[in-house]
């Protein structure tokens, strides 16, 4: 007798499983042989979902389409879905959705899961009256546990495509979760990773995230998942970053706008995003729980950057532009050479 596993072929490039028998029995037999991961790896997903039709053998889209690739959306989609990849027919990546246009692009791209790898908040609101699903599972800039892979490849077992995998800018994280996630569902190569990583930007500084990607790809990770919840708590330092990170963004454009508010954001004004700035910096060193950020060493940069801020929010409010820039250039580099040495 055929041994099952001849019975279906899986053919993750064209994401549909094909019988290769019409014999009902060794059919039954396969299909009940394989694993929800491997059924995966065909794009079927999700006992209760049946396949969109984006996905059903003969549609456009499961031609052998070269991903990832950056989707032909109107520019408008991509404005609020910053980053946006296609890394397959129905899997994406990019950054946190901008507001409620954001989670209207992706209603509009079709897509029911979202993954939020951010330490932020997830936007459930916003998310539900678009009904959309989130899941939360942040993860830092160092790696990613091998619990995080097994909890990331369940998503597409245990939730309805199409997917959208999002850190905050959808440049680091996002894809890497991604590419670990895919890799440990068996359905994305070492090399195919490592190409996705490559277009979407992913930093050779974050060779914790590179590595995870690899390791992913070798070993499938112990079968821990974790529950999919749409809300983790993050510790107090993960928190604040993720609080401090889109003030930071935003007086990165003031500067470039030189330090005035944009008309379509007029109430983003450099005083009051500087202010904001220098109050979650002065109010770290009470909240910090972790003992390894309580030593002097981590204790001194952090104050270096509040001083740094300090001085920001007091030329702002003079006016005097160009030394607010020599200080929030000072502030940047603070910002990258804390995480080299205290994060990545
Ligand atoms: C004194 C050190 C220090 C400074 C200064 C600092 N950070 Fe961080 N940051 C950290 C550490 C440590 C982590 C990782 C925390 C963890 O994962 O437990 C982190 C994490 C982050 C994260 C990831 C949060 C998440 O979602 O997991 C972002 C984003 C971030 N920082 C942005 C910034 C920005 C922007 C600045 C500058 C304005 C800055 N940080 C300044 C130490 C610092």
């Amino acid at each position: 007798m055929l041994d099952n596993t001849v019975c279906l072929k899986i053919d993750a490039r064209y994401r549909r499983i094909t019988p290769l028998t019409t014999n009902p029995v060794r059919l039954a037999l396969a299909i009940l042989w394989l694993t929800p991961t491997q059924l995966h790896a065909g794009e079927v997903v999700d006992s209760t979902t049946a396949p969109s039709s984006r996905e059903q053998p003969g549609h456009p889209e499961s031609a052998p389409l070269s991903f990832p690739r950056r989707p032909s959306t109107p520019p408008t989609l991509t404005t609020h879905l910053p980053h946006l990849l296609q890394v397959r027919a129905s899997v994406y990546s990019g950054g946190t959705p901008v507001g409620r246009q954001g989670f209207a692009a992706l209603q509009r791209l079709g897509v029911r899961t979202i993954v939020s790898v951010d330490g932020a908040k997830p936007r459930i609101d916003l998310a539900t009256q678009f009904g959309l699903r989130y899941i939360h599972i942040p993860i830092g800039y160092d790696g990613i546990t091998d619990s995080q892979k097994s909890t990331l490849g369940a998503v597409f077992t245990r939730c309805r495509p199409p997917y959208y995998f999002h850190c905050h800018h959808g440049k680091h994280r996002g894809p890497a979760a991604l590419a670990a996630a895919l890799c440990t569902a068996g359905t994305m190569t070492l090399a195919q990773a490592n190409d996705y990583l490559q277009l979407a930007g992913v930093s050779r500084g974050y060779q914790g995230l590179w590595n995870a990607v690899a390791d992913a790809s070798k070993r499938p990770p112990l079968p821990t998942a974790q529950p999919l919840i749409p809300m983790t708590s993050v510790s107090t330092m993960v928190a604040a970053m993720a609080a401090i990170d889109p003030i930071y963004d935003n007086l990165k454009l003031l500067k470039k706008n030189n330090w005035q508010a944009a008309p379509d954001q007029p109430d983003v004004t450099s005083a009051h995003q500087s202010l904001m700035l220098l109050e979650l910096l002065k109010e770290l060193p009470r909240t910090i729980a972790a003992d390894q950020f309580k030593k002097p060493l981590f204790l001194t940069a952090l104050s270096a950057t509040t001083d740094h801020a300090a001085r920001l929010q007091r030329e702002l409010r003079k006016s005097d532009w160009a030394s607010a820039s020599k200080s929030f250039e000072k502030i940047r580099l603070s910002c990258v050479d804390c995480h080299a040495d205290f994060r990545n």
